[in-house]
């Protein structure tokens, strides 16, 4: 398992359904990562394999796994699959597949489990919809999410928790840093009461919601802000560089 514990901030590019091969090729001759920081390409699967450069600090994710192990399951990828090609961290529980493939926070449990067993980091995805937020459900949603998503077996070193207010995500609205670092603080207090004061104050807590350069620093300062999981701007091999160099 990849060791979180060396590096200072965590930023995962996120290209949802993108790319094909030129675009690849031109990404890794122009991204620029940063040593203090564990970078990380969710590609989609079929790419995953194509991820060049010998950087140490730069690895592969997924976007999803099977909550199944093996079976007849068409179409899916387990948890030991993705161990087998070497891949080292995998986004679980994304607002997307929530919304759009019904996934529930016990299949979201299942998964980062199976990951953790593989010795591959879920990065386990929260956050509140616009309506929720509107009815002030914020803080019982995130409190829901991390009760229900988050498995008993989690710690700060086989785990990483994505906070991404799903009215943030691709909209161009940015949670303020200051909203960002409430949210992250309130996240913290509630791995605090799961599980204890060590495994949640080392814990990763990572951002994403429309994050570009120019809003990058602002929010990754924020004490309880330790990175960020970027949609769109992750897709400019230039702007993902200078998000990740922006601390
Ligand atoms: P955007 O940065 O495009 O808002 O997407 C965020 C996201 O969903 C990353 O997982």
């Amino acid at each position: 398992m990849v060791n979180l514990d060396k590096y200072s901030s965590i930023f995962i590019a996120n290209w949802k359904l993108n790319g094909n091969s030129s675009f690849l090729k031109d990404y890794y001759e122009k991204l620029k990562v940063n040593s203090n920081n564990c970078t990380i390409i969710c590609s989609p699967s079929i790419y995953l394999k194509s991820l060049k450069g010998n950087n140490e600090n730069l690895f592969c994710g997924a976007q999803d796994v099977s909550s199944y192990k093996e079976g007849a399951y068409t179409g899916e990828l387990s948890a030991s699959m993705l161990k087998d090609n070497n891949i080292d961290f995998c986004l679980v529980g994304h607002s997307e597949r929530r919304q759009y493939f019904a996934e529930t926070n016990d299949n979201v449990n299942i998964k980062s489990s199976n990951l953790i067993e593989e010795n591959i980091i879920p990065v386990i995805c929260i956050g509140e919809t616009l309506e929720q937020k509107e009815k002030n459900l914020t803080e019982e949603i995130l409190s829901t999410q991390i009760k229900y998503s988050v498995p008993n077996l989690a710690n700060h070193q086989n785990a990483l928790i994505a906070y991404e207010p799903v009215w943030a995500i691709g909209t161009g609205l940015t949670a303020s840093p200051e909203q960002a670092q409430e949210m992250h603080k309130f996240i913290r207090q509630k791995f605090t009461e799961k599980f204890s004061e060590s495994i949640s104050s080392n814990l990763s807590i990572i951002y994403g919601g429309s994050v570009k350069p120019s809003s990058a620093k602002n929010i990754f300062n924020q004490p309880d802000v330790d990175g960020g999981l970027i949609g769109g701007a992750s897709l400019n091999a230039n702007d993902f560089s200078d998000i990740i160099n922006s601390i």
